[in-house]
This record gives C-alpha cells, structure tokens and sequence, in this order.
C-alpha cells in the first residue's frame, strides 16, 4: 500500500508574527519546511509528498526542493484561506489520488521523525484513521463566557494531538467532500473524519514533535537542535 503526505504550508503565521512566515524562517541554517521535507523524503514508507502553499511562495518551496534533494516532492498547490482548503487543494493531485494511505503533516513540525511516520501509517492501515497523541501536562480546564470554571477534565483520558495525522485515502476524501457540503471547518483532520462518523486510533506522539506556533516555539527548536535532534 502506497503513502502520500500533504504538507499544508499556506499559513500567515497571525500568532507569530513578522513578515515571513514562520515555515520559511531558517532554523539553524536550514528553512523550517526544508527540516520538515527532508523527515519525509528520508522515511522509506512515504512515496509521494504535496506541498500547499500560498502561490506568492511557489517558486522558493521549488527551489528548497532542488536545493535538500526533495526527490519525492510531486506537486505544490496552492493553499486555501483555511487549513482545511489548503489540505483539499492538495487532496485532489493524482499523485494523492493513487496512494492508499495519506499523511497531513504541518509544514512548521519539523521534528517529526521516521519511528512516529511509521507508527501513524500501520496504525491508519489497521484502523482506517490515526493521530499521534499526548496526555497533557497541565490541567486542562473548561470555562464559560465568562471564564469561570465550568469544569476540569480527568487528565488521563485527555491528548493533545499533533502531526501526522494518517487515514485510508477514500475516508478522507469522503470525510472532506461531507465537511465542504456542510460548511464545517475542522481544527484539525481527524476531527473531519470523527465528525463523518469514523473512529479515529490515538498512537503515543512525541514530545519534541512542537508546533512552531509562536517565537517561544522557535526558540525551544534552536535549544532541541542544541541539544542534538536529529539535524540534516
Ligand atoms: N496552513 C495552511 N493554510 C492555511 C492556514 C494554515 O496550509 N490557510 C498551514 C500552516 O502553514 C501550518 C499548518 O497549517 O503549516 C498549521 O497551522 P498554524 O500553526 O495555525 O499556522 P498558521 O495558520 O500560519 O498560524 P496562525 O494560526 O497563527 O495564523
Ligand atoms: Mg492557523
């Protein structure tokens, strides 16, 4: 069975800030997405990567291709105004469409590794749909309007899910077309398919998988680099 990963790299970064987008600032030398492509051009169960990006940043996702070595990079679409748009854009190129089993992995975790890609693609082969997790190390609460505690949730039975999330590809497919028709938008891609009716299996994530969502997030990756992540 056949593995393609849609990277949705259209993002502004509103929560980050600055002029360039948080995907295309270098880390330790290399571009954050260049970090990210290069994860799934060395996992050997990937067969097929799609970029979505917005079209202003075409020719540079490219030229990051030819510079890492990104053989496995089919296509760069363009992306949506919406995660969820950038992700069906990608959804619809024929490399995706011949694979079995899709991954979506944002552009800005570029600490994922071979061991989680692997882990996410035989537990999506065995349960139709899979998502790495973590059990959350604070307390999480739920507030109302007027931010009084409403009530606290058993820690245990809570995840703080990243990327890459896998699915059988005509789950996913079907799952989007049903969200397009009723104009829901997911925060993320399992929450597509829970709402389409789908179960969907939790793996054990990884710590060092970050979102780089604000500076503090990039300034953890120049420490997690320091201190010896795998660097390319
Ligand atoms: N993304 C995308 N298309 C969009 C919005 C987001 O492809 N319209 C991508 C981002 O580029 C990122 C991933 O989805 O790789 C996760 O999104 P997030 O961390 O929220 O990035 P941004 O949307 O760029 O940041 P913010 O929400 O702070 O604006
Ligand atoms: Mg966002």
């Amino acid at each position: 069975m056949s593995v393609a990963v849609v990277i949705p790299a259209a993002g502004s970064g509103k929560r980050f800030g600055g002029d360039l987008p948080k995907q295309y600032i270098v880390l330790a030398g290399i571009p954050v997405l260049a970090r990210t492509l290069m994860a799934f051009e060395q996992a050997a169960c990937v067969q097929a990567i799609v970029v979505a990006a917005h079209p202003d940043y075409a020719a540079q996702v490219q030229n990051m291709a030819e510079q890492y070595g990104i053989s496995k990079l089919c296509a760069c679409v363009p992306g949506g105004t919406e995660r969820q748009h950038s992700i069906v854009n990608a959804l619809a190129v024929e490399a995706v469409r011949a694979c079995d089993i899709v991954l979506v992995h944002d552009a800005v975790r570029p600490f994922v590794d071979e061991v989680l890609i692997n882990a996410v693609v035989a537990a999506a082969r065995t349960f139709g749909a899979a998502i790495p997790g973590l059990v959350p190390k604070d307390t999480i609460k739920e507030v109302d309007a007027a931010n009084s505690i409403v009530c606290t949730h058993h820690r245990a039975m809570l995840r703080a899910v990243q990327t890459p999330q896998g699915f059988r590809r005509e789950l996913l497919d079907t799952a989007y077309q049903r969200a397009g028709a009723e104009e829901f938008l997911g925060t993320d891609d399992a929450s597509v398919v829970e709402r389409a009716g789908h179960t969907v299996h939790v793996v054990d994530g990884r710590e060092e998988n970050i979102k780089i969502t604000t500076p503090v997030d990039m300034k953890l990756a120049e420490l997690l680099l320091a201190a010896g992540q795998p660097d390319f």
